[in-house]
């Protein structure tokens, strides 16, 4: 039998289970903080007694839902639980007047969202950096502490999502060039995650990715960026990054008449996650 249900913490480990066989990053602390920040608009579809297909909306203010964590276990798929799942969470983010929805889209997913209206809004791609390759950085660079500075943010990125951010300074490491931007980074099943990172030069962004390889320059690396950012583009290339994955960011309005957002991409040098945004 399948019910579709809100996600509990009891969930984990089959939600941990759907992403790693998908290949994908998340911890369970990933999940840990996705059911935190979106105690409500968190579902999966349970069939047998266990999730089986999961989606995550994460709530920036009115303006914006996020819609991640889609997944289905690859021996249930193509029997229809994540429409069925998508369109239980598209009539939950109506119900709560949120202006429009966007996400990340694989090869696997874009279909599934054109036919429920999402449209293409640019390429976003994953770069990936193999352990202990690439130039390192001669010494530490002077940066600081990050705290969120939510005009700043909102200002490129478009919508309020102070939330998000207070969470990821908790679970990884964050600091600040002042005047310019921010850069953060956190743990992941398969490698460190470098972002998100708003910064207002190139020169900033790359004295927060020495700052971020000083520490982490060993370990392999995911960067997630937007291909038309040539700036961003050019740091992954002269650190020894390469094109790993290729999505689609996709966005559909959810209110009638909601006002498109403004964002900045050429000063988001890293997204917070496919599944963030
Ligand atoms: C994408 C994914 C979540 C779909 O889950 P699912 O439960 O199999 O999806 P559904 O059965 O509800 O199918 C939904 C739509 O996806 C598309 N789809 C599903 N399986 C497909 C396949 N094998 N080939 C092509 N399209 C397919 C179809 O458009 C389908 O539409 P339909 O209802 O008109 O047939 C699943 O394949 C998955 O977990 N993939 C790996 C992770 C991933 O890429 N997630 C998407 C992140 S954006």
């Amino acid at each position: 039998m399948n019910r579709i249900r809100n996600l509990r913490s009891a969930d984990i480990p089959h939600l941990l289970e759907l992403s790693r066989l998908a290949g994908w990053n998340q911890t369970a602390a990933d999940w840990e903080r996705a059911l935190t920040l979106s105690p409500h608009h968190c579902f999966g579809v349970e069939t047998d007694g266990r999730i089986v297909s999961s989606a995550a909306a994460f709530l920036y203010g009115q303006d914006l839902a996020w819609i991640g964590m889609v997944l289905t276990h690859p021996a249930y798929r193509g029997q229809g639980r994540a429409r069925s799942l998508l369109d239980h969470t598209i009539k939950a983010l109506r119900q709560a007047g949120i202006g429009w929805m966007k996400l990340d889209a694989t090869e696997q997913g874009r279909p599934l969202y054109e036919s429920l209206g999402f449209a293409a809004e640019c390429p976003v791609e994953r770069w990936k950096r193999p352990a202990g390759k690439g130039p390192k950085p001669a010494a530490p660079p002077l940066v600081h502490p990050y705290v969120v500075d939510p005009s700043f943010d909102r200002a490129y990125f478009g919508a309020y999502r102070v939330p998000l951010l207070n969470a990821l300074v908790r679970a990884g490491e964050a600091a600040f060039v002042v005047g310019y931007g921010y850069a953060m980074t956190r743990p992941g099943s398969l490698a460190t995650y470098f972002g998100p990172s708003v910064v207002r030069t190139r020169e900033a962004a790359r004295r927060l990715l020495e700052w971020f390889l000083a520490n982490h320059g060993e370990e392999e690396i995911f960067w997630d960026l937007f291909p038309d950012n040539t700036d961003a583009v050019q740091l992954a290339i002269d650190y020894g990054f390469e094109p790993a994955r290729h999505l689609v960011r996709m966005a559909a309005p959810c209110r009638p008449g909601a006002t498109p957002l403004a964002h900045h991409n050429s000063s988001i040098f890293a997204i917070a996650g496919f599944e963030y945004g």
